[in-house]
């Protein structure tokens, strides 16, 4: 069994320190309409030499860039204060609730919703509340009214301004659709049946349903016992089916089967004439989350339209280049989209995969701009040793068209050992950055963010 202790080294490798700058060198011009946060959460141990360091368990760490007024304000990093990380850092524990005794540093998203900035893991742990200069305000259970765990992936439908999500535990026999009231308090939970606690990483919404990824990826007590940090597991007796869920609770989950296959991110969903069309990125053979190898690659971006009527579901790529973290503009969610951001991280692609067959592209590193309308995309590489990360749109203001705006990612610089939020103007995707804000430190690869503007 390969160690996963490569996700210790090269562009994984964490960072030993919080770090506070000011007013950052910029080559180029930040768009003065941009006035908020570049945040990105992702894991960074404070031990740095476990031999069974498992990716998705280190302590979260949250990088942020806050721009205004065209200058690039401040950089920070800061750990999210679990009460190990409190303990390892011999400070005071911030507190708040605990649900199941999963304490634990939210390490994989972070997102503003009702005036809070959360980081947020799955799998049994709340959120953990931050301050807008990223300091841990502690968990949160949205003012008492989250009885369970909550979810790394949530949607905001921004016509109602709730969030949803879909929280898993492996001691439920079900998963629950939560949603979120544009005032920060749950008001509504539907627990769904499932079996053999799968792992649902993500989801998808549209106008009329949620759409839960119920795949062979469950959690397994063999692997507890094994030892292995992450216990789920490829589980080829447990079939793959795709659900569809009324939001409005109408209605009972109806199920369609699928090939056996994995999912960790959808790009977007939306009804179609009576269909629901998902677009996601595909592991097309099995995946063992607990060990982090894909038998097969690479992770293609393709369509899956679910018609109820039929009964089945269709499935299409629309790219076969190995890529993940897609993104829409998060103004999009659960309506149509044309445009859809993904990233091509090669470090990960090598990281990941036992065998496949990848062409020289999947070792790049990219930034991916699809048109899902014309059928075309244009590719934004980066240099060799440029690792980049999952890239985020902002809009260039609050009603402008789809894609009107900016696609922001860090980008490793190797030059200066430290790494750059780079600003691509969407629509001069293959154009010179229109900016590119000079970090002061490296940011290690990590998982995803969010451009959350000023209120
Ligand atoms: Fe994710």
């Amino acid at each position: 069994m390969p160690d996963t202790s490569r996700f210790l080294r090269g562009s994984f490798a964490p960072v030993t320190e919080e770090t506070t700058a000011f007013d950052l060198p910029v080559t180029g011009a930040i768009p003065a309409e941009l006035t908020g946060r570049y945040l990105r959460n992702g894991p960074n141990p404070m031990g740095l030499d476990d031999p069974n360091y498992h990716w998705f368990l280190g302590a979260g760490m949250v990088h942020g860039v806050r721009l205004r007024d065209g200058k690039a304000e401040w950089y920070r990093n800061r750990w999210v204060r679990s009460k190990a990380v409190a303990a390892e850092r011999n400070e005071d524990w911030p507190g708040g609730p605990v649900h199941e005794n999963m304490d634990f540093a939210a390490n994989t998203h972070i997102i503003g919703h009702a005036g809070r900035t959360l980081a947020t893991v799955e799998a049994g742990p709340l959120p953990y509340e931050l301050t807008y200069e990223l300091d841990t305000i502690g968990a949160c259970d949205f003012g008492g009214t989250l009885s369970g765990g909550f979810a790394a992936h949530t949607k905001v439908d921004h016509q109602t301004g709730e969030l949803h999500a879909i929280a898993y535990y492996w001691a439920w026999d079900h998963v629950q659709y939560v949603i979120v009231d544009p005032t920060g308090k749950v008001r509504q939970t539907t627990d769904i049946p499932v079996a053999d606690g799968p792992m649902m990483h993500d989801f998808a919404l549209t106008q009329t349903y949620v759409v839960l990824l119920d795949l062979p990826v469950t959690f397994s007590l063999n692997a507890v016992a094994a030892g292995r940090e992450l216990p789920y597991v490829w589980n080829p007796d447990h079939p793959a089916r795709v659900g569809l869920l009324p939001r409005d609770g109408s209605a009972g989950v109806r199920w369609f089967d699928v090939d056996p296959c994995w999912v960790f991110h959808c790009l977007n969903a939306y009804d179609s004439e009576g269909r629901v069309v998902v677009d996601l990125c595909q592991y097309n053979e099995s995946f063992d989350v607990s060990t982090l190898w894909a038998a097969h690659g690479p992770v293609t971006l393709d369509r899956w339209t679910i018609d109820p009527a039929a009964g089945q579901v269709t499935q299409r790529r629309l790219d076969d280049r190995g890529q993940e973290f897609p993104r829409v503009d998060d103004r999009i969610v659960a309506r149509p989209h044309r445009y859809g951001y993904s990233a091509v991280i090669g470090e990960i692609n090598r990281a990941i995969t036992v065998a496949g067959d990848f062409s020289d592209d999947a070792f790049a590193n990219a930034i991916i701009r699809h048109d899902l309308v014309a059928q075309t995309a244009q590719t934004r590489g980066f240099g060799r040793d440029a690792t980049v990360g999952e890239a985020v749109f902002a809009p260039s203001a609050p009603d402008a068209p789809e894609d009107d705006g900016y696609v922001l990612a860090f980008v490793h610089n190797p030059e200066r050992s430290a790494s750059d939020l780079v600003i691509l103007a969407a629509q001069d995707f293959l154009g010179e950055p229109v900016a590119t804000v000079h970090l002061p430190a490296r940011v290690p690869l990590g998982f995803h963010g969010s451009w959350i503007a000023d209120q």
